[in-house]
């Protein structure tokens, strides 16, 4: 059997290029050995998907190649996405920062991904897995003739063009596997060592047990780490675990942390605390607990007290200035060290990847390999939370379906 082009993965990059591909003509074949198709989209955005961002750009991207983006980007844009979830008439809504939610269920998003499919007359195998894949010389000069061979569990086909969308290593039991790093290894492919991100941070369990009753509490922060130029800040709400810290503020910066490295919290960004403290002091004949507690949650208030020792109880007037000043540089400033991350069961993505300086930033082909193409998370592009991800998926599989 004979195909244009085999995708294999039929996530949300696998999945929108067959579609885009199939409607220029082509003759293809999408390939997973999951059951179902795309279980990340069904999952994502806790089941409502964040499908794009209004605004995106390189800068929301995390590469060893940061310019390889770009074109992709700026070629399928997060407004060409709308339109075409617009003319699905799906309906949708923006939460925060221009991420953009569906409405109902991202199984909406899913129904419109396979109605682009049937659109294009796509042939879809699944479960299906590849068991071999091979490079054929060139027994032909048609510009068809097929360059590859797969031997699959539903028999043998060859194709012109084979692009690789098996996405990432997180969440394994819904079928992530590193089949596609391995193949790209196979073909000479350099790979950016993977690593788990946009995930939450675990600390050592004695350092961690003045805080674990803080599990639950969620306030925002401004949350940093690395320094100069590899500096990275969010604004966003932290979430208190009971391993650690989750919440969009760890999660943004947990792809840019890197193990030994510290984090600097700030849990009152809005305020600068300790001139707050010291006309409290002067004014005030509240408790320093009470005080506190006017700027903070209670049960966060109550725990940096007892860690630094200081009574709840003691009028602001008697409170010691060196005291206060701790206090708010404790409250600040609070720097930590995590000591690992929750690991790929609990990422949302992966970093790292198929390095993307032997791919060809115009349309995601290998430089090693003619016809060979890898979209999607399997390539070291990494967007940040809110709706990145998927954006990069839509613009690398466009990227590629559009010069086939
Ligand atoms: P994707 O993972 O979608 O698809 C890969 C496909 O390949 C899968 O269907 C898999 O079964 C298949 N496959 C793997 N190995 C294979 C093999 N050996 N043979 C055949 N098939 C194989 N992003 C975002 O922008 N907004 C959001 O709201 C969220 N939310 C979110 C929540 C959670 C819990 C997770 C885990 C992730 C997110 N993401 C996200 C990230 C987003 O889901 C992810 O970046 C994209 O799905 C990546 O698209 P791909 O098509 O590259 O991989």
């Amino acid at each position: 059997m004979h195909f244009d082009l085999v995708i294999i993965g039929a996530g949300a990059a696998g999945l929108f290029c067959a579609g885009q591909a199939g409607q220029r003509g082509l003759k293809v074949l999408l390939i997973d050995h999951a059951e179902r198709v795309a279980e990340k989209i069904r999952i994502s955005g806790g089941g409502r998907c964040n499908f794009t961002n209004r605004d995106v750009g390189p800068a929301n991207f995390l590469s060893d190649n940061p310019a390889f983006c770009r074109s992709a980007l700026a070629r399928y844009s997060s407004q060409d996405f709308i339109a075409l979830v617009q003319k699905h008439g799906i309906a949708f809504h923006e939460k925060h920062k221009g991420q953009l939610f569906c409405d109902d269920s991202s199984d909406q998003i899913i129904q419109m991904l396979l109605k682009e499919c049937a659109a294009g007359g796509v042939e879809r195998w699944q479960p299906c897995s590849v068991q071999e894949l091979q490079t054929l010389s060139a027994e032909s000069t048609e510009a068809s003739a097929a360059r590859f061979e797969l031997h699959t569990t539903r028999g043998q086909v060859r194709a012109h063009s084979v692009v690789v969308a098996t996405g990432g290593l997180p969440v394994p039991k819904i079928g992530a596997t590193d089949w596609g790093l391995r193949l790209a290894k196979r073909f000479g492919h350099a790979i950016v060592e993977p690593r788990p991100a946009l995930v939450p941070l675990t600390f050592d369990e004695q350092a961690w047990a003045p805080f674990s009753a803080l599990a639950g509490l969620s306030l925002p922060v401004a949350v940093s780490t690395g320094q100069g130029k590899v500096k990275a800040r969010f604004l966003e709400d932290l979430l208190f675990t009971h391993r650690g810290l989750s919440g969009p503020a760890i999660l943004q910066i947990s792809s840019f942390w890197t193990e030994g490295q510290a984090l600097q919290i700030d849990l009152a960004p809005e305020h600068k605390l300790l001139p707050l403290l010291q006309s409290a002091k002067r004014e005030s004949k509240r408790q320093l607990g009470n005080e506190l507690a006017s700027l903070f949650p209670q049960r966060l208030a109550q725990a940096w007290l007892e860690r630094l020792g200081l009574a709840s109880q003691r009028p602001m007037p008697e409170c010691k200035d060196k005291d206060l000043q701790n206090l708010a540089q404790q409250l600040q400033a609070w720097s930590l060290i995590p000591n690992g991350s929750e690991g790929w069961r609990k990422a949302e993505v992966m970093r790292g990847g198929v390095d993307t300086r032997e791919l060809n930033s115009q349309n995601m082909e290998s430089k090693r390999v003619p016809g060979l193409y890898f979209i999607g998370e399997v390539v070291d592009v990494t967007g940040w939370l809110g709706g990145y991800n998927f954006q990069w998926a839509w613009a690398s599989a466009a990227a590629c379906a559009r010069s086939l």
